[in-house]
């Protein structure tokens, strides 16, 4: 069964509602369809009833709950949360309501602190800043966590390293400014979707051009006390670094960089030092060993929201809406 199949047996055992604040783009609703189809989510469009007369027809939506942020009968509820949220960051009712009505990601993303969605898939149109932006301002963190990190969960095919072809990657979408405190925690964390999303026992690899002091140079320390860092912050996973990519994924090359090491020859999640390498090493990996990328995923974050490519096909939205459930099905925990 391939990762996608799983995530949606998931989804369907306990049904969370998922909504998508894109009315504009044809590629919401033929999602929605399939996802009613599928019975993965219950799914809620975002939209006026002109947006969404103009670019759903044509499609069976059925079962799709719509909002319409003009006329909600909610929507009062919803303004108060912000304005009880960003009051002291200068949001006032007026600019609130302004917000919400002309970026519907702010909508969706205070639905979800109300209770009224489990979470928000946005991005086939908007950039990735503009999706998380509202998450970060208004969902926040989880308990205990400092920022917020993306993932890939990467599927290799004809691939016998990591966990039978699967891997996890991370930061690939959203620090650009990497520190050691954030590498760790990122380990972490990525440690904690490894098990919970691809399953088995993550080993987590902070990557460099260095393996073990070959090399020595400020960036490599970075990633060196990184490392050290998140095995003392993290003890009941198995994380090491720094290591470089073929010290850390080919046994061989594992036994002779790093002998100690019980992640080297054996990762299957790795950290990334820099949001360029992140960014650029799963694109080489999906584009050159034809993998499927699933993300970015967002971790961290006190209740799911991801975003998509502006590239995505609708089938990528299923996708994206299926791991969102699970999420929020681990987050109601
Ligand atoms: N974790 C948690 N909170 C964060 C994080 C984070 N990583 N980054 C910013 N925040 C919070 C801030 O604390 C701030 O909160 P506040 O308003 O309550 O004080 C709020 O988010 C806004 O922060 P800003 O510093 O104003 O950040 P900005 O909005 O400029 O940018 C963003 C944040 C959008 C994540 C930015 O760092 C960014 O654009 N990252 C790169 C995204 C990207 O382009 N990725 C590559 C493409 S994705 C792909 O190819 C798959």
């Amino acid at each position: 069964m391939s990762f996608i199949e799983k995530m949606f047996d998931q989804a369907r055992k306990d049904k969370k509602t998922i909504v998508l604040p894109e009315p504009m783009d044809k590629r919401t609703y033929e999602a929605a369809e399939k996802i009613v189809k599928l019975d993965i989510a219950n799914v809620v469009i975002i939209g006026t009833p002109e947006e969404i007369e103009k670019n759903g027809a044509g499609f069976d939506l059925s079962g799709v709950t719509f909002v319409d942020p003009f006329n909600d009968p909610n929507k009062q509820k919803y303004i108060d949360k912000f304005v009880e949220l960003r009051g002291k960051k200068g949001v006032t009712p007026e600019s609130a309501k302004e917000q919400m009505e002309k970026d519907y990601m702010y909508y969706a993303c205070l639905m979800c602190k109300c209770g009224d969605a489990d979470g928000a898939v946005s991005g086939a149109c908007h950039s990735t800043g503009n999706t998380i932006r509202p998450a970060l301002q208004l969902l926040k963190t989880k308990p205990g966590i400092s920022g917020v990190s993306g993932f890939f969960v990467m599927e290799v095919p004809d691939c016998t390293l990591g966990e039978n072809g699967l891997f996890l990657f991370a930061d690939c979408a959203v620090n650009p400014d990497m520190d050691e405190d954030k590498m760790a925690e990122i380990a972490g964390l990525s440690a904690e979707s490894f098990e919970a999303f691809v399953g088995g026992q993550a080993k987590v690899a902070l990557l460099s051009f260095s393996t073990k002091g070959s090399a020595s140079n400020d960036r490599v320390t970075m990633v060196a006390n990184a490392a050290a860092k998140a095995q003392e912050r993290f003890p009941q996973y198995m994380i090491d670094g720094e290591l470089q990519l073929d010290a850390a994924l080919v046994p061989e090359v594992g036994q002779l960089k790093a002998p100690e090491s019980k992640v080297a020859g054996n990762a299957n999640t790795l950290v990334f030092p820099d949001l360029e390498s992140g960014n650029i090493g799963y694109k080489l990996v999906q584009r050159l060993a034809k993998a499927n990328a699933y993300g970015p995923i967002l971790q961290g974050l006190s209740l799911p929201v991801n975003d998509l490519s502006r590239g995505c096909f609708a089938d990528d939205i299923v996708g994206t809406v299926a791991i969102t459930a699970v999420q929020a099905q681990i987050a109601a925990k």
